[in-house]
């Protein structure tokens, strides 16, 4: 196939993605997910921003050492902290990309950067030989290209090719582009500039107007031969495109755009589902194509029309994006070498026996609950375990619970805090509300609730519930999450989840604070 042929899919889920506040991952979680977009067949996995954070560091090289077929990214501004970071992250992959970017708009040239043009080009010109001194595959990106002047594009793309970056990116960054403006950008710079046919030209649009997928479609049309995107549409305030949106629609309307990816769709469900689990973002029902009403047909003519002929009312195959492969994959008698196996075919390994017998254990708890077990189910299983092995300033002891109609609802919850026991009962408006009170009068946390959600998890009412709890204190968010068949206690682990975090994780750097 033919470079034109071909859409190169660029996922930064686990960097962009990871931007969304308080969608924050830890290591183990990112291999997992990078596992996931391996098995989808995903070109370039961008791992996180190597010089954000120690831990950011870490878990790009696992995710580098973990995931061998896609090539593993690590983003860096354009000065020789981060690309030296980046560089040394991406050691062990076996395919290393460095994402380097400058911004380009005037606005953020005079009042982010405070420098001039003429500046700009060469920092980038240095940046992209910097980063070809340590690899082969170098990406450039023009920061706010959606508002930089198309000259100035020109000249700072034709330098950056002739300094050896492969692939140029045009980030529509504040999401201020509109499709017919943003896909004649791309063919302005394709047609003016000299070296174009020597780099692909890539989009990275997010959604502030609701157009991140609509502008990277145009892009497409217009030569575009790379798209950035996340799963679920995850980033940034409003987000990114959502990859499986760019796929699909590239793949069912194969007759406008004559390109193909190499994305195997049928992961596609259960990649969102990962990541929704992993970083507690719930996809909304009516999302397209990972929602859960996505292929769900209400009205009696549309279910006529389906069961007479499936074209008439449906684009894609439902099975195609891969629904309905939830399958019951174990029970109450599968052992531990089978439950080990499930779940390294879900991309996840126990560094110690200690914690897969932690793991087991919880299994064999949901198994008395629940007879069948999913893949979902096994997934929230082992983000708790993960969960549970940060640092644990709080942990739930017990929780007991009561309501009823024409009753104030009460619960009593028993938590350990730093080693000691503490008891509290509070009522509140219902037993969710009494359970989180009652926590929240040990711990003293000062946090304001921005969220929270509940999920079920599989189908059926024995589902094990998918709690997500956001909590804000001085201007830092974090999400907590946390699964149970009850789900007044899958309420009180997220808070508790949140709780630790809040108390917990270090700051890190963002990689859209001047760095020059
Ligand atoms: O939105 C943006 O401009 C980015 C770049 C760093 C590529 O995320
Ligand atoms: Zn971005």
């Amino acid at each position: 196939m033919s470079q034109q042929d071909r859409l190169v899919i660029f996922d930064t889920t686990m960097r962009d993605g990871e931007q969304s506040p308080g969608a924050s991952m830890t290591k183990e979680e990112k291999v997992r997910i990078g596992k996931a977009l391996e098995k989808m067949r995903v070109d370039v996995i961008e791992a996180g921003f190597a010089a954000a954070s120690p831990g950011d560091f870490a878990a790009i090289q696992a995710v580098a050492e973990a995931v061998r077929e896609s090539t593993i990214c690590s983003l860096a501004r354009a000065v020789d902290r981060d690309l030296e970071h980046a560089a040394e992250a991406l050691k062990k992959a076996e395919r290393a990309r460095i994402h380097t970017f400058i911004a380009t708009s005037p606005i953020h040239m005079q009042y982010k950067l405070r420098m001039q043009p003429d500046q700009v080009v060469e920092q980038a010109v240095y940046a992209v030989k910097k980063a070809r001194s340590f690899v082969d595959d170098v990406e450039f990106s023009c920061e706010d290209a959606g508002r930089s002047e198309n000259d100035f594009l020109c000249r700072i793309i034709e330098a950056a090719i002739n300094a050896g970056a492969r692939t140029i990116n045009i980030p529509d960054t504040v999401g201020y582009a509109i499709p017919e403006e943003f896909g004649y950008k791309i063919k302005t710079l394709l047609q003016r500039i000299p070296n174009a046919d020597k780099a692909i030209f890539s989009v990275h649009c997010h959604n502030d107007l609701g157009l991140a997928v609509a502008n990277s479609l145009a892009a497409v049309a217009n030569g575009a031969r790379q798209v950035e995107c996340t799963i679920n549409g995850l980033g940034e305030r409003a987000g990114n495109a959502a990859l499986e949106e760019i796929v699909m629609a590239t793949r069912t309307r194969h007759d406008l755009f004559n390109i193909s990816t190499n994305i195997d769709t049928t992961q596609i469900v259960p990649t969102s589902r990962l990541v929704s689990s992993i970083t507690g973002f719930p996809v909304q029902p009516n999302k397209a194509i990972v929602g859960a009403n996505a292929f769900a047909h209400e009205s009696g003519i549309h279910q006529d029309g389906v069961l007479k002929h499936r074209e008439t009312y449906e684009i894609m195959k439902a099975e195609d994006v891969g629904w309905g492969a939830n399958k019951m994959v174990m029970g109450k008698h599968s052992g531990r070498a089978a439950f080990r196996s499930r779940l390294e075919e879900l991309g996840v390994t126990f560094d110690t026996d200690a914690a897969l017998n932690e793991a087991f254990a919880r299994f064999k708890d949901l198994a008395d609950k629940k007879h069948e077990i999913f893949d979902e189910d096994l997934q929230a299983l082992v983000s708790e375990t993960i969960n549970d092995s940060a640092p644990e300033t709080f942990r739930l002891v017990a929780l007991e619970s009561h309501s009823a109609i024409g009753e104030t609802p009460v619960a009593e919850v028993v938590v350990n805090h730093n080693g000691t026991e503490k008891r509290a009962k509070a009522q509140g408006s219902g037993p969710v509300d009494a359970a989180l009170k009652a926590i929240d009068s040990i711990a003293e946390s000062g946090a304001n609730l921005q969220l929270y959600s509940v999920n079920a998890i599989t189908q059926g009412t024995d589902s094990q519930g998918e709690v997500t709890v956001r909590l804000e204190k001085g201007g830092r968010i974090v999400n907590g999450s946390g699964a149970d068949t009850d789900i007044i206690v899958a309420s009180a682990k997220a808070y508790i989840h949140a709780l630790n975090l809040l108390l917990g994780s270090a700051e890190r750097q963002h990689p859209q604070n001047d760095g020059v």
